[in-house]
């Protein structure tokens, strides 16, 4: 043992935290649009940050509810549905569950997902707009709007395009034009046309109602800038990203006007009946949409007997809206302006809106299907979704626009969470098991060794777990920043100290002659995986789950488990008792190989088919039957492998086996359940042979299993061992087997 600086003074520190002590949290991520799956894009710039939120808050023992649903009303979903040749109803019912499971596949733990069709939303809308009205906040005005006489329809911005007075781009929305960027209003337009029928389009008056912007633009800008509103100091402005602000002042600065907040279209929340001039009138969808946060809210505390009110209308409530830049203006100024008209509302305490994420040098681009869709993900890479999150947590773009690569995710992979994370936890148990009998050793803690943190310090037992406590300190201090990319690099220095502790004081070396010193250096390994099983949680919560089962400890409450690890940890107590029993160690992260991240790169820009999912090349080329008479090619061997030798071969553990049940697995193409009896116990197998077997093809057949293969966990389940198939240049399988009947579980050669 060397060095003689203390590692706890060392480390030691102050953090500014804003203040988190408010008594309760409503977290929101914006309700995406049900009219197209979900991209990486949206993952990166809402739901993500907004889950590792909102998991940090419940692990520390917080008041925490997170909503969320489909936007289900606006022209992007009528848009969609003419696209379709369906009808809005059955977009939004198909995407609203697709986004929905997408969600939970990934893990965004959201405690309602709710929908803005719901009866109970249209209700709590028009709530809204009733008592708008009644506070005089509302001007009526009847204005000259675009109308195509051949459909008989006044147009939505989204359903008139012309020419972009900005950069002469043909094609510019009424809204916006996506070349340049610029937005725009009908009336900008150049040479306008209706999307409908291509006619050109006339103006109709017609009546709507302005919310009146401009009357509350003196009180939003002092709100903004200084946190202060109706003489309260509501929040601190330096605790809000510096773009987030920036970008309101500069509408601010534009002066607010008042803003249209109904429309003539057949699809959307009616303005209410007893409204003179309500027929055929809709509330604007950026009314409704944010509305839906609240009536989410109601539905969630009517499932679970609390009151919604408590948490809109406390003032130690803390609402905190997780969005993307695109939607700082509705979110910080609109938003806000709705919830003071009505009276009684808390204001956001802090929108911490991300940047864009782009994708191999581009934008994302759903027309381009330039994006990585995450449903699509969830079903090639199932078992490894935390590797996407990971993923896109490194590249958060938390201040500017960031980019993902497939390369950056394979090597981040490889590097981070195999060389480092898995490698790591995986010594520990492998160790522990061959030393200790995976019993956690007694220990004396006044026995010194390495520090893990530096090189040449020395370390003690009950120092170091302080030393964690400050780590957890500073990993969650940098998440009540909405720091997420900081405080994962800090989860991860845990794990690298870990590795460092194991490195500094090589046990495999030591243990025969300086057994006590390795228990401390054990345990206390043992008590870095413990840690980070619970810190890992709101990052990569799958992980943390096998963590937990890994170290037979409880699985984690979501209800302070992080606080009563830092009340342990900050008075240099283990959070593992000694004598505690562990499992054997499991399958956390593997390799990903070249092969898998080139078909990922082949697949970006594929086409989009008719129900905007992404076909990918093969499903195109032609079928695979022969026109007759056509030559045959000559077929494509594979090439070879690198040379093995016999040691390498001999690791492998061959078996016979016979199948006993198949079932499809729910959401997968490619998966079958296997039960696979080996004569001394019956596996679980989950193997890609759906596409080309069905279960009752296979149930009897004969098999060999590669039998030793480290279990991994697919879609939730466990597959232990793997199918061995021959495939041919067409890309058929068939089982490998022996030739004759024989015993199971028999050694193949
Ligand atoms: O931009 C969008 O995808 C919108 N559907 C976001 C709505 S957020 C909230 F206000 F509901
Ligand atoms: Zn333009």
């Amino acid at each position: 043992m060397t060095g003689d600086k203390h590692p706890v003074q060392r480390l030691l520190f102050t953090v500014h935290r804003p203040p988190m002590s408010k008594k309760r949290y409503l977290v929101t991520a914006a309700l995406p649009y049900a009219n197209g799956p979900l991209h990486i894009g949206h993952l990166a710039g809402a739901y993500l940050p907004a889950d590792i939120f909102v998991r940090y808050l419940r692990l520390m023992g917080k008041d925490v509810v997170f909503v969320c649903g489909s936007d289900e009303h606006g022209a992007a979903i009528t848009v969609k549905a003419r696209k379709e040749d369906t009808t809005p109803r059955a977009v939004v019912d198909k995407y609203h569950a697709m986004l929905r499971d997408t969600f939970e596949k990934i893990g965004i733990s959201f405690d309602i997902y709710h929908r803005t069709t719901e009866p109970i939303h249209h209700q709590t809308s028009q709530d809204f707009f009733r008592k708008l009205n009644e506070n005089q906040e509302f001007l009526e005005e009847t204005t000259e709007q675009y109308y195509d006489e051949t459909v008989g329809q006044f147009l939505a911005d989204r359903y008139i395009v012309g020419t972009c007075p900005v950069c002469a781009n043909p094609e510019a929305y009424g809204d916006q034009c996506e070349k340049c960027g610029s937005t725009l209003s009908p009336n900008d337009l150049v040479s306008p046309r209706s999307m409908l029928s291509g006619s050109v389009p006339v103006k109709r008056p017609t009546k709507h109602w302005f919310l009146r912007l401009d009357q509350h633009e003196a009180w939003l800008r002092e709100w903004i800038n200084t946190g202060v509103a109706d003489g309260k100091q509501l929040h601190n402005p330096r605790d809000w990203k510096t773009h987030v602000i920036g970008q309101c002042n500069s509408w601010l600065d534009q002066g607010l006007q008042p803003r249209a907040m109904t429309r003539d279209l057949d699809w959307g929340v009616d303005v209410p009946q007893e409204i003179p001039g309500s027929e055929g009138k809709k509330l604007y969808v950026w009314l409704d949409a944010p509305i839906g946060y609240i009536s989410a809210t109601k539905q969630w505390a009517l499932d679970h007997g609390k009151d919604w009110e408590t948490y809109w209308k406390s003032e130690d409530s803390a609402l905190i809206h997780f969005i993307g830049k695109d939607n700082i203006v509705f979110h910080c100024l609109i938003f806000p302006a709705i919830l003071k008209a009505h009276g009684g509302f808390v204001l956001p305490e802090n929108v911490p809106a991300n940047q864009f994420l782009n994708l191999e040098g581009r934008k994302l681009s759903t027309s381009k299907n330039w994006a990585v869709w995450v449903h699509e993900y969830c079903e090639e890479f199932a078992g490894q979704e935390d590797v996407l999150r990971y993923n896109m947590i490194k590249k958060m773009p938390e201040q500017s626009d960031s980019e993902f690569t497939w390369k950056g995710f394979q090597e981040t992979n490889n590097n981070e969470l195999v060389n480092n994370l898995a490698n790591f936890v995986n010594r520990v148990l492998v160790l522990s098991h061959k030393y200790y009998g995976g019993v956690v050793p007694r220990i004396d803690p006044d026995i010194t060794f390495n520090s893990g943190w530096e090189t040449a310090t020395t370390g003690q037992y009950n120092d170091e777990l302080r030393l964690l406590h400050n780590k957890l300190q500073e990993m969650g201090a940098a998440i009540e920043r909405y720091e997420l990319r900081e405080a994962l690099r800090i989860l991860m220095e845990i794990s690298s100290a870990g590795n460092a502790l194991l490195q500094f004081n090589e046990p495999w070396k030591t243990v025969k002659e300086a057994p006590e010193m390795v228990k401390v250096v054990m345990n206390l390994a043992i008590q870095y995986v413990a840690v980070l099983s619970v810190a890992a949680r709101p990052f990569i919560p799958f992980s943390s789950d096998k963590l937990r089962k890994m170290l037979n400890l409880n699985p984690l409450q979501d209800n302070g488990d992080l606080l009563e690890a830092l009340n342990e940890l900050v008075e240099g107590n283990p959070v593992v008792p000694p004598q505690h029993a562990l499992n054997a160690p499991e399958h956390l992260f593997s390799r990903i190989p070249d092969e898998v991240i080139e078909q990922q790169i082949a697949k970006l820009g594929g086409t989009v088919d008719g129900t905007g999912l992404t076909v990918d090349g093969a499903s195109q080329q032609a079928s695979p039957g022969k026109e007759a008479g056509s030559p045959v090619p000559p077929t494509e061997y594979r090439p070879m492998a690198e040379t093995i030798q016999f040691d390498d071969f001999a690791k492998l553990d061959l078996r016979t086996g016979t199948i006993l049940t198949a079932e499809k697995m729910e959401k997968s193409k490619k998966l079958l359940k296997l039960s696979v009896d080996l004569g001394f116990e019956t596996r679980t197998i989950l193997s890609g042979i759906a596409e080309h077997f069905t279960p009752e093809q296979v149930v009897g057949q004969q098999v060999v299993i590669v039998a030793n293969l480290a279990p991994r966990v697919m879609m939730g389940i466990e597959s232990q061992g793997m199918i061995l198939m021959a495939d041919n240049p067409e890309g058929k399988l068939s089982f490998v087997s022996p030739a004759a009947a024989w015993p199971n579980g028999m050694g193949v050669k």
